[in-house]
């Protein structure tokens, strides 16, 4: 279990991998800080965990609101010694590149890699002054091996990649651990958002035929976060299998 003080926080926890991996995380003990664009959507969350969560609205695009969430923090929830960036994006993706909209592309590009690069720009001080800290990146398969009609998704999660490895080697020789946990294909509401269709999403899964669900990456985080803090999970991919 986790001590009564460690505190993480969770980007994108209104749904999906986000969601669980928040529940997993109480479930052990740590506090945790969800965040979500709108957080109405945080309210199950609050309720089912009354004082050890936080709702934080976050949009992880926009520079001032991560630039600002440290003093936006309540004072006793500033000290956060865990952050699993995961709110992503592929909105208007699974389709020919050059059929697509720019303005899709760069919200991908925005939300799944600069704005993972921000927020852990601003929290990796309080770690370092710490000492102590663990880091998760949720990547994808799609950041080791591209799939076609997912240019700019795959760009974004082979940048992930890069980011992930960079920095955990950076911090080698501190109390601070990088890992990147990369799903296959997990049911989730990210095929909805993409295709701003929840029965086109529903479809893409079942036209797939296969799928993780949300609490197996949660599961999967977790086991990465309690290894002993010799070891580092630098790159954890998990895949499913027709069952
Ligand atoms: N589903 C898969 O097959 C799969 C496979 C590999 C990797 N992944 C990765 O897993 C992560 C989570 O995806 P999911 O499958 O759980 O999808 P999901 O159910 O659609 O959840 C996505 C989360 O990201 C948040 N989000 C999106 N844009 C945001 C923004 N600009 N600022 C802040 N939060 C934002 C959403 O929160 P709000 O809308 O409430 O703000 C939501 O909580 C993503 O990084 C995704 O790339 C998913």
């Amino acid at each position: 279990m986790a001590s009564k003080e460690t505190t993480a926080l969770v980007t994108g926890a209104s749904s999906g991998i986000g969601e669980s991996v928040a529940r997993r995380l109480l479930e052990k003990g740590y506090r945790v800080i969800g965040t979500s664009r709108d957080k109405q959507r945080l309210s199950a969350l609050q309720q089912s965990a009354g004082g050890r969560f936080h709702a934080l609205e976050l949009d992880v695009t926009n520079l001032q609101s991560i630039e600002s969430l440290l003093q936006r923090l309540p004072e006793p929830w500033r000290k956060i010694d865990v952050l699993v960036n995961n709110a992503g994006s592929d909105i208007g993706g699974r389709k020919p590149f050059h059929l697509g909209q720019a303005a899709n592309w760069r919200n991908t590009i925005e939300t799944n890699v600069q704005g993972v690069i921000h927020l852990t720009h601003v929290l990796l001080p309080g770690m370092v002054k710490q000492d102590f800290g663990d880091i998760v990146n949720i990547g994808s398969t799609s950041g080791l091996e591209p799939v076609p009609t997912t240019a700019a998704y795959s760009a974004s999660k082979h940048a992930l990649d890069g980011f992930s490895e960079s920095l955990r080697m950076e911090l080698e020789r501190t109390g601070i651990r990088v890992m990147q946990v990369l799903p296959g294909m997990v049911r989730t509401g990210f095929a909805a958002a993409r295709y701003a269709d929840t029965k086109q999403g529903e479809q893409f899964y079942d036209d797939f035929g296969k799928w993780l669900c949300a609490d197996d990456i949660a599961r999967t985080v977790i086991f990465a976060l309690q290894q002993p803090r010799h070891m580092v999970v630098s790159r954890l991919v998990v895949v499913p299998k027709p069952v």
